[in-house]
């Protein structure tokens, strides 16, 4: 029998605890992980927004920022869909150890990567491995709002095997011509044919696949090397860069170092002031690292000032800070900064 929703009508709090109902597998390391919320709230946000997880690894909290891979226009649930590399800590905890009825906190939404802020008549999505999940979100929502705008879904993988979501997005497809796939696979299974186009995306195969690019607004999203080609390609097609948008799961590999560390070091202290700790740095330190060594722990994930994990207090002093939209200006302007891509200048304290 279905268990009965508890529902309150209440939406979710910025820091909610989550029950896990599903484990959906997708391919190999990958699945979608249904949630809901014990309290009964139903979950607001925009399609292509992230949550970040405490995920209770063996020697404490792990914080872990994935896209919410569901659509807000399905409000009793909420789904993450995530693909473990090798090596991975977080991502393999939660393919390996969460089961139904397993709780864990989240935080969010956060994330101004949503076609919501961008609206258009007609949309390119551009996405390889894992960077499938906002695309899938917004499409969802596009599906369920009724109005099935235009969109050109392009999506590379390695094998069809490994193509996330294929059948679910097939079953749209099949059913309104706004919706347009383009799969590319750097090789096909073995045993079974692959009709669609097999390689990189290169610029002839992006004006087959979406032969009017240049009147889209463009989403792109997946590994910082195939993120790069793309924004080249269209750069070099003449498009305009005001209509891409994009988001990065790691950090982006700096072209140039941050101010703060092109400058030769200088003595800067951060002051922790509720813990009574100050501690010397020459400036070029984060103030999440100097925080680390005086045995304080901020909570952080993302590490390149996008999740807005970590941001704190700052009660005194400047720092130069680089971040990725983690922190709104008005959070500026009352003084918060995001410790994993803040730096001193000279004394700085903190509410810490
Ligand atoms: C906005 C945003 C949205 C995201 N959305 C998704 C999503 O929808 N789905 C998804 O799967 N991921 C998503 N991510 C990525 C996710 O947050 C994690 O960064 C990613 O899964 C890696 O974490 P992990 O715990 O799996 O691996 P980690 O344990 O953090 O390891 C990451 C990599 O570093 C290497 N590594 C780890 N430790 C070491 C070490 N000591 N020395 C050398 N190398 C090491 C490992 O080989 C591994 O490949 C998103 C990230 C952001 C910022
Ligand atoms: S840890 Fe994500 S913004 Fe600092």
């Amino acid at each position: 029998m279905m268990a009965q929703q508890n529902w309150t009508a209440q939406p979710w709090a910025d820091s909610e605890l989550l029950e896990c109902a599903m484990v959906i597998p997708e391919s190999a390391d990958c699945a979608t992980i249904a949630f809901r919320a014990p309290s009964g709230a139903w979950f607001d946000y925009q399609p292509g927004q992230f949550l970040t997880l405490e995920l209770p690894v063996p020697g404490g909290p792990l914080l872990r920022t994935y896209t919410i891979s569901s659509s807000p226009s399905r409000p009793l649930s909420l789904s993450i869909t995530v693909k473990a590399q090798a090596g991975s800590l977080g991502t393999r905890w939660l393919l390996d150890h969460l089961k139904p009825g397993m709780q864990i906190k989240a935080h969010g939404p956060a994330g101004a990567f949503s076609f919501h802020r961008h609206p258009a008549r007609k949309y390119l999505f551009i996405s390889a491995g894992s960077g499938i999940t906002p695309m899938m979100a917004m499409t969802t929502w596009a599906w369920d709002s009724g109005e099935m705008p235009d969109i050109v879904f392009v999506h590379a993988a390695k094998t069809p095997s490994d193509i996330i979501f294929r059948e679910r997005l097939e079953q749209f497809a099949n059913r309104v011509p706004g919706l347009q796939l383009r799969f590319t696979v750097e090789e096909a299974d073995p045993f079974r044919v692959w009709p669609g186009y097999k390689g990189r995306l290169s610029q002839i195969m992006l004006g087959l696949m979406a032969s009017d690019y240049l009147e889209r607004e463009v989403f792109c999203c997946g590994p910082a090397p195939f993120m790069q080609a793309v924004r080249e390609m269209l750069q070099s097609l003449g498009f305009d860069m005001t209509r891409y948008h994009e988001e990065s799961f790691a950090a982006p590999a700096l072209e140039e170092a941050p101010v703060a560390l092109r400058e030769a070091p200088t003595a800067a202290e951060i002051t922790f002031a509720r813990s009574g700790k100050t501690l010397a740095t020459d400036g070029t330190e984060t103030l999440l690292a100097v925080a680390k060594r005086a045995g304080l722990n901020i909570p952080s994930s993302c590490n390149f000032g996008l999740c807005g994990t970590c941001k704190v207090q700052k009660t005194g002093g400047e720092v130069s800070m680089v971040h990725n939209g983690g922190i709104s200006e008005e959070e500026i302007a009352d003084g918060m900064v995001l410790a994993c891509c803040a730096r001193p200048i000279g004394a700085v304290s903190l509410d810490l």
